[in-house]
């Protein structure tokens, strides 16, 4: 809680203007005006945003701004991503990761590194040899042992947090995921990652990334790797939760038994891309037929103009309930962080639908705070 001024407020109490707690709970908000939601939460875990190129190469644009005033964590969309990184092998692009872990640490943010293996977003080289022709699993291995050596290394001491492994545990609860990685290279070059990243930055904390973190059988794959891991002296340090969730999914006591599970193994959990989907869920529609009809966009993109106020209510106690749940586990959860800050570039406004218009994250298309941050800074105040 920022410092009351305390005489000031027990003489408007006395005077009968409002009540102790309300002229508290007013402060509490002034005070975060000029500060932000990383303040608010300060005692509980760290507070982050995604960050592309644009939003930092002048810090003195109002976005650049505001991330330095709400945050105290930053993670690149796509600027460390393999294929954006070192589209030709051996080319690493550093200019813009190296303005982000600048722009981090001139405003003293943990940094997250986003992300070492991942079966999206490659270079078009890393699977073939110059043949064309499949690449071998020791050449593959090496690759990867090459970027992460590079890039982890390169940020040593700076770079805090690092996604190592994204998306590897398969959709359909069968183990792992079908890639390129696994089928060249087997299981092994996950743990190979850990182990390398961890030669790289001893200190730095080592996560394991995923989605739809509610699914049983997800978590229970997960939870025998963390075992396998911990027993063998793979260095696994924590679980991200990416956070892709929406105004009715997923299931709560679900989500909430997943947070216990990694909680029980010892592990800390990050919140990794949090956002808020608000739009009519469009499954059921497949294909590329969904952007194409008129009457079905209609029908899936109804807010153009503007959020209905029930929708934007719905919004902010959906963001109240999963901070409410963070709270209840502040003792596992080290950080929460939004994927983007604003509506306007968001993923969501083209995921899993081209040119929609959506409101999943707590700053609108003006970069004002929502009602949904409000809400947040409330639960605080009390
Ligand atoms: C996944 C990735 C992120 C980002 C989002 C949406 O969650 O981990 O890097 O690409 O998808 O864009």
């Amino acid at each position: 809680m920022p410092r009351l001024g305390r005489r000031r407020f027990t003489t408007l109490a006395a005077a009968g203007v409002l009540g102790l707690a309300q002229l508290r709970a007013r402060a509490f908000h002034q005070a975060v005006a000029q500060t932000g939601l990383k303040d608010a939460f300060k005692d509980d875990f760290l507070i982050g945003t995604a960050v592309d190129g644009r939003t930092i190469d002048d810090p003195s644009t109002p976005l650049a701004q505001l991330v330095a005033r709400e945050f105290n964590a930053i993670t690149p969309t796509n600027l460390m991503k393999w294929g954006p990184l070192e589209p030709r092998e051996g080319e690493p692009q550093w200019a813009g990761p190296d303005r982000l872990v600048a722009f981090g640490a001139a405003h003293g943010m943990t940094v997250v590194g986003h992300t070492l293996v991942w079966h999206s977003q490659t270079p078009r080289w890393l699977f073939v040899d110059e043949q064309n022709a499949p690449v071998s699993k020791e050449r593959l291995l090496k690759r990867i042992e090459t970027r992460i050596r590079t890039l982890v290394g390169r940020y040593q001491g700076r770079v805090a947090i690092w996604d190592v492994v994204n998306e590897a545990i398969d959709e359909d609860e069968k183990g792992w995921r079908q890639s390129p990685f696994l089928n060249i290279a087997g299981p092994e070059y996950v743990e190979r990652a850990f182990q390398i990243a961890h030669e790289a930055d001893p200190k730095a904390t080592l996560l394991y990334n995923d989605y739809n973190e509610h699914n049983p059988g997800r978590r229970r794959f997960l939870v025998d790797v963390i075992r396998d891991y911990k027993r063998r002296g793979v260095p696994i340090h924590g679980v991200g939760f990416q956070g892709h969730v929406g105004l009715e999914y997923p299931d709560f006591a679900e989500y909430e038994k997943s947070l216990q599970a990694i909680a029980a193994e010892g592990l800390p959990v990050h919140i990794t891309e949090l956002d808020v989907d608000v739009l009519p869920r469009a499954s059921g529609y497949t294909g590329a037929e969904i952007s194409t009809n008129f009457e079905l966009s209609e029908r899936l993109n109804p807010w153009k103009t503007g959020l209905p106020p029930e929708i934007d209510a719905r919004l902010t106690a959906r963001y109240r309930q999963l901070f409410e749940l963070f709270l209840k586990y502040r003792q596992t959860i080290a950080r929460v962080s939004t994927w983007g800050t604003f509506d306007g570039e968001s993923w969501k406004n083209n995921f899993p639908v081209r040119g929609r218009t959506n409101y999943p994250l707590l700053f609108d298309r003006e970069l004002k705070p929502k009602a949904a941050h409000a809400g947040l800074i409330a639960l605080k105040a009390r």
